[in-house]
């Protein structure tokens, strides 16, 4: 342990600015440099992903809103990078040593599976947010504020666009596969049970709750407009699922 950083419980309450950066406790310091650089890559990743729904979307309309969310997913790349900048810190080099987040390795087939991923999948990701923007570290928790706005964009753009879907019996079908694929993705986002990174998360005041618990959150609020709005039947526990056993502690989740 170091005497010349603050205590890391002080970090945890008091805000700090990029000027107090490289006074910070180095643990800290890597929690924050391993959130930003997620996203540095994982919304770069995610807007090429996306990409080709833009013209897979069925009206105009949705095209149009669709390609304001790529916009948008390019926006947190930048948005993200810029905290890099500010620190005098090469992203590019950064971003070689890790890779894009997990989520993203399940393919985007279909216009459904955009739909779903938008509705459930950035979902989760607005639950990682809501812990963010209580965190300590100023850029950084304005960068996840005004990242959470946009992101409640696109879950509305997905409810939207599956309940469209959920129209048509073809569209129903698809939304229904679709569920159960990125229901699998959205749960194992949290990260594993009883996760040391977590814990350490929790110390520095990054995130305020377990992952086990933002997942029983997750699920308590996703099953039950699947149920009752979408008419799609689930299981009362995401064990049948997606079991937790089935992810790690790896860098490539939160
Ligand atoms: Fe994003
Ligand atoms: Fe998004």
């Amino acid at each position: 342990m170091t005497t010349a950083t603050l205590s890391p419980s002080a970090h945890a309450q008091g805000p700090a600015t990029a000027a107090d950066f490289w006074n910070l406790d180095p643990e800290y310091r890597d929690l924050l440099l391993n959130l930003i650089n997620i996203h540095v890559v994982s919304e770069l990743y995610g807007g090429d992903c996306f990409e080709r729904s833009i013209l897979r979307a069925p009206t105009p309309e949705l095209k149009m809103r669709m390609a304001k969310t790529v916009m948008e997913e390019y926006g947190h790349h930048v948005r993200y990078r810029k905290l890099m900048d500010e620190l005098g810190l090469d992203w590019e080099e950064y971003a070689r040593s890790k890779g894009h987040l997990s989520t993203f390795d399940t393919p985007m087939e279909s216009w459904a599976d955009q739909a779903v991923f938008l509705a459930l999948v950035d979902r989760a990701a607005a639950h990682q947010f809501r812990h963010f923007v209580q965190s300590g570290y100023e850029p950084f928790r304005q960068a996840a504020q005004d990242t959470l706005k946009e992101e409640y964009g696109h879950v509305g753009l997905g409810m939207d666009a599956v309940k469209q879907l959920l129209e048509t019996p073809e569209g129903r079908a698809e939304v229904e596969k679709a569920t159960t694929k990125w229901l699998q993705v959205g749960l194992q986002s949290f990260g594993s049970d009883n996760s040391r990174k977590n814990e350490r998360y929790r110390h520095f005041g990054i995130k305020q709750d377990t992952n086990e618990n933002m997942r029983a959150a997750y699920w308590q609020q996703v099953r039950a407009f699947i149920t009752e709005d979408w008419g799609i039947a689930l299981p009362e526990d995401f064990r049948e699922i997606w079991s937790p056993s089935a992810t790690d502690d790896t860098e490539r989740a939160y």
